[in-house]
């Protein structure tokens, strides 16, 4: 399917942040574009907000003067819905309420040829209960920009039960003429993004609730061990928990209360505070203190003298190649440890992956006392930081010794909890089981799902692709492991992940 030609006019309605945000990508491809408000001040605003960032591109040498002017000669701000009559495709993002978007819309089927197209930007209404008011509901379809929309590559192409397939092709063509990363989702809570970065958000607020460690630490692993952008707790400071809690509050009805979306009592607190992140001043952090906030890092602690390994799993192994690396010598031990199930012994403490049981269950299932577990590393080679966490009957001296040999091998140790499937292993597992999830109702197929989450929030892997290279079973043990500790249908497997595990077959052919 063909793009709309950059010849096409196009009307952006609401000069908000996305409105004036879309306008200015379609505008940077070439399309003369509309912008219509109720509120004449508002276009003007945003106008002159884009005139500045345009001046200082200008002034930076990161754009020319012809491009500039071009760019500002291409919009036509209006109020009035008539010079709406000659555009080839309207974009909708003006206040997220059903009834206005769809009086809006039956407007502008009064006025617009029968071929224009309608999209909408809403993030969480149902494109197919907009579009259920219209008189040709099948030109309607979703298109879903994440903020700021002349820097973020993902837009959500969303097909509404009526959307005519060759809409969302030209919709999805025309994204990406305009350098953009399209996807192709259904009109399903949430979509692909504010479906799957649920855990993301859930996870870091349930970890903190049940003191596994600071909002600072969890940020810090997430961040120097997880290789996330950002943590959870800077994002949602960012975002703001107002619009972060109203999306999971929205999913979360919107799924029928689905426990696996519910809110966090700890959220609404801050909420019920007025904490609503930077915007406010106080979210998670305070940001007029001008102290840093307290991250835990393990003090220095001696070197282990001697270093073992048995079995084989690809994360143990890498350790006991850096530990090499780094001038340790490990010995292999023969004691046939089942597959999957390897373990350093570091001055004769068990070091093993954690596997979603917390350390202290893991122990006594292995018969042991001292043992240690690791939070998975998005590159455990480059990470610059490790958590650890002991189970209850291993002793300080032993976790010091655990401490002392990551620092060996040039790491910061954060030491947590003993919580089950500890941070980036049980977000990781629960991303991509939510991601699972939506691919199984088939809300998107397997690579649409990971590129979302790459390019609409910066994930440093699609979880699919992660699990794949984390190993299906042991997302799927972790998953296992986490119902179990908890007894929570929130941690259950999702079948198509429980398939994967039983073919032994990955989401990527190989
Ligand atoms: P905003 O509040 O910044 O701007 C909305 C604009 O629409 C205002 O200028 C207002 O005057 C105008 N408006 C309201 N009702 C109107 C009507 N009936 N006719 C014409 N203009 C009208 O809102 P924002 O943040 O730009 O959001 C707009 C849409 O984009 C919403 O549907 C929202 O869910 C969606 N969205 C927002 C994102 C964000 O991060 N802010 C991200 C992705 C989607």
């Amino acid at each position: 399917m063909l793009a709309l030609p950059s010849d096409i006019k196009l009307a952006v309605i609401g000069a908000g942040t996305m409105g004036i945000g879309i306008a200015q990508v379609a505008a940077e491809a070439g399309h003369n574009v509309i912008i219509y408000d109720l509120d004449a001040a508002a276009i003007e605003k945003s106008l002159t907000a884009l005139r500045q960032r345009v001046d200082g591109q200008l002034e930076r040498g990161k754009r020319s003067a012809d491009s500039a002017r071009a760019l500002l000669a291409r919009f036509t701000p209006t109020t009035s819905l008539h010079d709406l009559a000659d555009v080839g495709l309207v974009v909708e993002a003006i206040v997220e309420n059903i009834q206005v978007k769809q009086t809006l819309f039956a407007d502008l089927e009064a006025i617009c040829a029968d071929s224009t197209i309608f999209a909408s930007n809403t993030s969480s209404l149902s494109i197919t209960a907009i579009a259920a008011s219209l008189r040709r509901p099948e030109r309607f379809a979703g298109m879903h920009f994440f903020n700021p929309a002349p820097v973020l590559p993902l837009v959500e192409i969303v097909s509404g039960l009526a959307t005519d397939q060759g809409v969302a092709d030209t919709l999805y063509a025309t994204a990406k003429a305009w350098g953009k990363s399209p996807v192709y989702t259904k009109s399903t809570p949430g979509f692909i993004v504010n479906r799957v970065a649920r855990p993301f958000y859930a996870e870091g607020l349930r970890l903190l609730e049940e003191g596994a460690a600071e909002a600072a630490s969890i940020d810090a692993i997430m961040r120097e061990s997880g290789g996330f952008r950002m943590g959870p707790f800077e994002l949602m400071d960012l975002i703001g928990h107002d619009v972060n809690y109203a999306v999971t509050e929205s999913v979360f009805n919107a799924f029928y209360q689905d426990p696996r979306f519910k809110p966090s009592l700890i959220q609404q607190e801050l909420l019920k505070a007025g904490f609503l992140g930077r915007k406010s001043g106080r979210g998670f952090y305070h940001y007029q203190l001008k102290n840093e906030p307290a991250l835990a890092t393990a003090k220095p602690e001696k070197a282990p003298s001697s270093v073992q390994l048995s079995g084989s799993h690809a994360v143990i192994n890498r350790l006991a190649g850096l530990a090499r690396a780094a001038g340790i010598h490990v010995a292999q031990l023969n004691d046939h440890a089942e597959a999957g199930k390897a373990y350093l012994l570091v001055d004769g403490v068990y070091l093993v992956l954690t596997d979603g049981l917390a350390a202290t269950e893991r122990a006594a299932k292995l018969g042991v006392q001292q043992l240690v577990t690791v939070d998975l590393s998005f590159n455990l080679d480059q990470a610059p930081r490790v958590a650890l966490a002991k189970a209850e009957q291993c002793s300080v001296e032993a976790l010091n010794s655990v401490v002392g040999f990551f620092q060996l091998l040039g790491k910061q140790v954060s030491v947590i909890a003993d919580v089950p499937g500890m941070i980036v292993m049980r977000t990781v597992c629960m991303l991509a089981n939510e991601a699972a999830d939506a691919v199984h109702q088939q809300v998107a197929n397997i690579e649409d799902v990971d590129v979302a989450m790459c390019k609409g929030v910066n994930y440093p892997r699609g979880p699919l692709r992660w699990a794949d290279q984390l190993g299906i079973a042991q997302v799927y043990t972790t998953l296992k492991n986490l119902q179990a500790s908890y007894g929570e249908d929130r941690y259950r497997p999702a079948f198509l992940l429980r398939k994967k595990y039983y073919a032994k077959s990955t989401f990527y052919s190989v």
